[in-house]
């Protein structure tokens, strides 16, 4: 039987998204280091790219239950030397009990997903980041309660983020305001799928009106640093300011999943202001994936 894996938000229900949000709040507070349901288990966390959060996130929760969690790069391990990911896939797969992969193509996570016999999560890629979506949502619900009929407004590019946000307007059901640049917008058949809870506006405060959760991220992903200053011209209006937010509900809260550029697509205003909750999403990293940990590995 094919394991359970966590490539995509639309890999969950909207009960199961909700169910892992209030677990996640649990293992926040009330931390009980007896519980160790991982104990003896072993994550693969496979790198392409840095990380601060998903490493430390993943490796500090795998300890917490009793379990240890294995950094490898692509540059120490066969894998940059180019073995098939398919034998890459069965071979680390028959030695750990989950895999987490931060790749630059999506198509790496689906290939090794469809050749391991244990359950393979998503840790980013070019099209996804499922992983920050359940921190964000996380933060939200503690904050402000339940999402669903409200609206988020995104800001900036079309990116991985951007495609995680569409998602979870359509498992959680909440309206999704776009404002991004012509030549950045996200992926046409991702935003098709989510009908017509996504709309697209010009101005960062058009997008913000009526909002109840503020989201940016930065403007040149991972593997893209060589387009920086050509970005920085085309997202220079979508920067959200202390105006955009005055445009949001009075009480709409900001997150964006770091690392930030301040003074670029946000202000640090915004950012370090009373309205923004980064930090405790950031936070959440660790209480999301435990609670992720569980649903994959424990049933
Ligand atoms: N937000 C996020 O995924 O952070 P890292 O790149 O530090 O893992
Ligand atoms: N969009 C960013 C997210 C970093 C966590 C990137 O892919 O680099």
């Amino acid at each position: 039987m094919q394991p359970r894996h966590f490539i995509s938000l639309l890999d969950l229900t909207s009960h199961e998204f909700r169910d892992l949000i209030n677990r996640a709040i649990d293992l926040k507070n009330n931390r009980n280091p007896d519980h160790q349901p991982l104990k003896g288990q072993v994550l693969a966390m496979i790198f392409e790219k840095s990380s601060t959060r998903t490493r430390i996130s993943f490796e500090a929760g795998m300890t917490h239950f009793g379990g240890s969690a294995l950094f490898l790069s692509p540059r120490d391990t066969q894998l940059g030397r180019g073995e098939p990911l398919q034998d890459s896939a069965k071979v680390i797969s028959s030695m750990v009990d989950c895999i987490m992969l931060r790749t630059f193509s999506h198509e790496t996570v689906t290939t090794f997903a469809k050749y391991s016999s244990v359950p393979v999560i998503n840790g980013l890629t070019e099209l996804l980041h499922p992983c920050q979506l359940l921190a964000d949502m996380q933060a939200y619900f503690e904050h402000r309660g339940e999402l669903k009929g409200k609206t988020v407004t995104w800001v900036g590019d079309g990116n991985n983020m951007c495609h995680s946000y569409i998602n979870a307007a359509c498992v959680l059901d909440f309206k999704l305001n776009i404002a991004c640049p012509d030549g950045y917008f996200p992926n046409q058949a991702i935003v098709e799928a989510a009908g017509d809870r996504i709309s697209f506006f010009n101005t960062t405060e058009l997008a913000a009106e009526n909002s109840d959760l503020v989201v940016t991220d930065v403007w040149a992903s991972m593997g893209q640093e060589e387009e920086q200053k050509k970005r920085e011209i085309a997202f220079k209006n979508y920067q959200v300011t202390s105006s955009t937010m005055q445009a949001a509900n009075n009480d709409a809260v900001f997150m964006h999943c770091l690392p930030a550029h301040r003074g670029e697509e946000v202000t640090a205003e915004v950012i370090d202001g009373p309205q923004s909750i980064v930090f405790d999403a950031a936070e959440n990293r660790l209480h999301a994936q435990k609670a992720l940990l569980e649903f994959l590995l424990c049933k």
